[in-house]
């Protein structure tokens, strides 16, 4: 049935203005003043914010990790993803050395298929460049995996050499690629790790102390000087500090093309977590590591100014129980990451927002737009217009919540902002013209989400 969202306040990465969305089948079909309601289902929208559906660039869900499997996979992840506002994620697919990329694809595309709640699209992580790996990625860009990923530290498990990673940019020049890195000096973390474990150092902090920012800012200067070399596109993802954002500030001052995305716990969490009693600090391992609290206000003027461009979730899931305890009395073997792919878009609204720290437009902007422009799945995603997937957020800024496992819809045994008070909710979700949360309800479908294929690279 065709659908009218009513009286809301729509909010594009441009514009912020009063308009009623019609939506026919999957689409946006019009866009204006007091549009006809007779014989549509009508939404109202009255006193909300009616935004473009959120799209995470950086999701592992269902994927071996730290001797584990995240916890969240693509039905519990997606549906939790859609209750906070999120229409679309992209997920890191990995490989192995040996493996050939269509094997990889296909067995992710099994993870996916049949369970995810909204679309989704997927990074290929790069583990070797043999001449055939080279040779395949042209396939694997033909079907809509226009971005590679690949990893500069987690030594003898996914790091790559500098050699891997320069022939693959040079690669994704050649083919319409944007190339992603985690950029630490695994090489370093490797000798630190080793020396804190001999000295007896095994506490959830030694994680962070071992992985000091130095590491992630020369990683990030490495990445952006093959990068320049190879005369092609970088995006970092997950920068958590100050030395690394220095760098891709310098690049993009430069004109190269360097692209850098952040996330909800460096934004809005510090290292002092990780000193939690009981072991609790273990909640807050990841990769790189929470920093010193001065490190936020970087970050947000970073995304302020367009140095970094979006917000991942990084979604990451492990229980407490179990899983992140498998690192008891070694740090090293806590499994690296959390739980945050439902409340990224509202952490990002309410602690960016709400808190005068970005505008509205700059939070769609950072929220979907611009990760719609860097990974080719804009205007069909990542905005509001006339054609434009009915991807599409009802959000009340009015309501104040408090962040809780008890309230989350994630399949997990803790949240990493257990008591946090926000601002605003996604009220009602749609995806393709399909309610996915309706007043707050999950009424989506299981299976309902399609794969995207994506467009190459473009300069945004
Ligand atoms: O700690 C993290 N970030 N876990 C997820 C894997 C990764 O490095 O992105
Ligand atoms: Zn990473
Ligand atoms: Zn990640």
């Amino acid at each position: 049935m065709t659908k009218l969202i009513r009286g809301g306040t729509v909010v594009t990465a441009s514009d912020t203005y009063q308009a009623d969305i019609l939506i026919e089948g999957e689409r946006v079909i019009a866009i204006g003043e007091s549009i006809d309601a007779q014989g549509v289902e009508v939404i109202d929208a009255t006193g909300c914010y009616v935004f473009p559906g959120g799209i995470d660039p950086h999701t592992h869900l269902d994927m071996p990790f730290g001797g584990t499997v995240t916890a969240d996979d693509f039905e519990t992840g997606t549906r939790a993803a859609a209750f906070g506002g999120t229409t679309t994620i992209i997920d890191f697919c990995l490989t192995s050395k040996g493996q050939s990329l269509q094997e990889a694809l296909t067995l992710w595309h099994a993870k996916a298929e049949g369970k995810a709640c909204i679309d989704y699209g997927f990074h290929l992580m790069i583990a070797e460049t043999t001449d055939q790996i080279l040779e395949q990625l042209q396939d694997v860009v033909e079907q809509g995996v226009t971005s590679l990923k690949v990893f500069m530290a987690y030594k003898n498990v996914f790091q790559a050499d500098d050699e891997t990673l320069f022939k693959t940019l040079i690669r994704a020049k050649e083919l319409g690629a944007l190339v992603q890195v985690h950029a630490e000096n695994g090489d370093v973390i490797d000798y630190l790790t080793k020396k804190a474990l001999a000295e007896g150092n095994v506490d959830p902090i030694y994680h962070a102390l071992t992985r000091p920012p130095t590491a992630e800012g020369e990683a990030t200067g490495r990445a952006i000087a093959l990068t320049a070399l190879a005369d092609a596109q970088l995006y970092v993802v997950h920068v958590s500090c100050a030395e690394a954002v220095q760098r891709i500030a310098e690049a993009r001052e430069k004109g190269w093309q360097i692209y850098g995305e952040t996330c909800p716990q460096y934004l809005a969490l510090d290292i002092t977590y990780l000193e939690k009693p009981d072991f609790e600090g273990a909640k807050y391992v990841w990769s790189p590591p929470l920093r010193e609290k001065w490190n936020q206000e970087v970050l947000w003027s970073a995304l302020k100014s367009g140095i970094l461009q979006t917000v991942g979730s990084d979604q990451c899931s492990f229980h407490f129980a179990e899983q992140k305890e498998l690192g008891r009395g070694d740090f090293t073997k806590i499994p690296n990451g959390g739980p945050l792919i439902e409340d990224r878009f509202t952490v990002l609204y309410s602690e960016g927002v709400h808190q005068g720290r970005i505008s509205l437009n700059q939070f769609v902007d950072i929220t979907s737009t611009k990760t719609a422009k860097l990974f080719g799945m804009f205007p069909k995603k990542g905005t509001i217009a006339i054609g434009s997937d009915a991807d599409i957020v009802i959000f009340d800024p009015r309501i104040e919540r408090t962040l809780s496992v008890e309230s989350h819809h994630m399949n997990v045994d803790y949240n990493p902002f257990e008591g946090m008070k926000v601002h605003g909710e996604p009220v009602t979700v749609l995806s393709r013209g399909e309610f996915v949360i309706r007043d707050k309800q999950f009424v989506g479908q299981k299976g309902a989400g399609q794969f995207i294929k994506r467009a190459k690279f473009k300069r945004p």
